[in-house]
This record gives structure tokens, C-alpha cells and sequence, in this order.
């Protein structure tokens, strides 16, 4: 499984070129960063990623990708709702008995520090506490493909310190996980890091994003990945 872009150039009308040239090779167990000042086009790549906006320029390349997960900023869960039912709905959707998701989403909540809160309602749920929330939710879909938007905005030092563990335990799963963060401790918790401030010097170290020497080839994504599913 494995995503590849080559040479991609995007800019919206009215916007200059928000970035171009971008080459970059996602494979499983890949948990990447992407980073740049606000506009500077995280979220738009996370699109182009999930095959929402086409390219500009250049080429994005799907293998293997049958779906894909978002976790969007700003959580948004049902205030009635237990946390374990948040994560063991997706599940139950997928067609698993109610005491197969409830044993998985157990385990779920488990992992990402949850486990004492699984009968508590998600509207007494702290603002890390719900983040971590939809990170295990989209995890119990087992995307291929996970896109997490600003996991850390907003929370308080504690808070995104705890986002940031769960986001390093998600490394070297079968998923291949992009964060889109202003934080550079989030930053840290992932193993590349993508600048886009910095796309034309080759800030990822040689590991990924490098500078393209023309301007791109010609066309957009020719398919997509599978199905897209949304946490916000
Ligand atoms: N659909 C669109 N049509 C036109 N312009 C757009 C569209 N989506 C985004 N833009 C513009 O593209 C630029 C990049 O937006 P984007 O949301 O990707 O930035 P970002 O790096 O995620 O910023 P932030 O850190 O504030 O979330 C912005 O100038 C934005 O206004
Ligand atoms: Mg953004």
C-alpha cells in the first residue's frame, strides 16, 4: 500500500502557487507532518490526499488506498453518546456483532488512554479527551489512509502532549498517517516532517520532498482512493 506524488503544483483562483513541485512517497506504517504557516496549504494537501481537489500540476498515485480517514480540528461527537459507543459504531457498521465492536473498542479506548471513560458521555468529555476520542473512532475503521487536520490546536500543553503519544503510537501500524499541525511538538512526535514554508530547499532531508526541477508534468490525479469516511 502506498501513496506517491510526483511533481504536484496546486493554487486555488485567486491564490498564488501554494506549492510546487512536491515528490513525496507514503507507505504503511509512514506518519508524516506537514507544516507551514497558516495558508500555506496543509489542509489543501491533506485534500489532494484524500483525492477531494486534483492537482494542478502533477500526479498523485493511489496503490492499494481503499479508504481513508479524516480527523477534522475541532471534534465534534454526540453529547448523549458513550464514549465507547463512538468507537464501537463504526464497527457495528462494518457488521461486527455488538460484543465484537464493544471488545474492540474497548481495546481502542484502551490504547489511546481512554479505557476509564468508555461509559461517559462524550459531552463531559474534556477537549483531549474528545481529540483522542475521534483518533480511536477513525482507528476502528482501519482506513489505509488516515488525514488528521490540527490534532493539538486549541488543547492546553497537557492535553496535546497526550494527542501527540497517541499520534507516536499510531507509527508503524498498517496505516499510513498524515498530520497537518502548527505545533512543533506534534511535529516532533512524527518521523518526516513536510515544510511546506520551506518546499523549495528540500527541507525534508532528502526523505521524500524534494525540489522539482521543472515545473511539473501535466494533468491531475487520474483516480482516486476508495472510500473517504469523516471524523470530525
Ligand atoms: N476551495 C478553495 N478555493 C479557493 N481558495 C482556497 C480554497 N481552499 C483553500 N484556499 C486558499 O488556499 C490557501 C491555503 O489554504 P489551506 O486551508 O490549505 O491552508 P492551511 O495551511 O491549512 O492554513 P491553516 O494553518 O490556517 O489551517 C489559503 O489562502 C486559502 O484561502
Ligand atoms: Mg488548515
Amino acid at each position: 500500500m502506498r501513496v506517491r506524488m510526483v511533481d504536484v503544483s496546486h493554487q486555488f483562483p485567486g491564490t498564488g502557487l501554494l506549492f510546487r513541485g512536491l515528490s513525496l512517497d507514503l507507505v504503511a506504517g509512514d506518519l508524516v507532518g506537514l507544516t507551514g504557516p497558516s495558508g500555506s496549504g496543509k489542509s489543501t494537501l491533506l485534500s489532494l490526499l484524500a483525492g477531494w481537489e486534483r492537482p494542478t500540476q502533477g500526479q498523485i498515485v493511489w496503490d492499494g488506498v481503499g479508504s481513508v480517514g479524516w480527523v477534522f480540528q475541532n471534534p465534534y461527537g454526540v453529547p448523549g453518546r458513550t464514549a465507547l459507543d463512538h468507537v464501537a459504531l463504526p464497527l457495528l457498521a462494518k457488521g461486527s456483532t455488538r460484543r465484537a465492536a464493544n471488545e474492540k473498542a474497548v481495546a481502542l479506548l484502551d490504547r489511546f488512554g481512554l479505557s476509564g471513560l468508555a461509559e461517559r458521555p462524550y459531552s463531559a468529555l474534556s477537549g483531549g479527551e474528545a481529540q483522542r476520542l475521534m483518533l480511536a473512532r477513525a482507528m476502528a475503521k482501519s482506513p489505509d489512509l488516515l488525514l488528521v487536520d490540527e490534532p493539538t490546536a486549541q488543547l492546553d500543553p497537557a492535553a496535546a502532549a497526550r494527542v501527540d503519544d497517541v499520534l507516536g503510537q499510531l507509527a508503524n501500524s498498517s496505516t499510513i498517517v498524515v498530520v497537518a499541525t502548527h505545533d512543533p511538538r506534534t511535529a516532533a512526535a512524527c518521523d518526516r516532517v513536510v515544510d511546506l514554508a520551506g518546499w523549495w530547499s528540500g527541507v525534508d532531508g532528502g526523505r521524500g520532498l524534494r525540489r522539482a526541477d521543472s515545473g511539473g508534468g501535466s494533468g491531475g490525479a487520474e483516480s482516486g482512493p476508495g472510500s473517504v469516511e469523516v471524523s470530525e
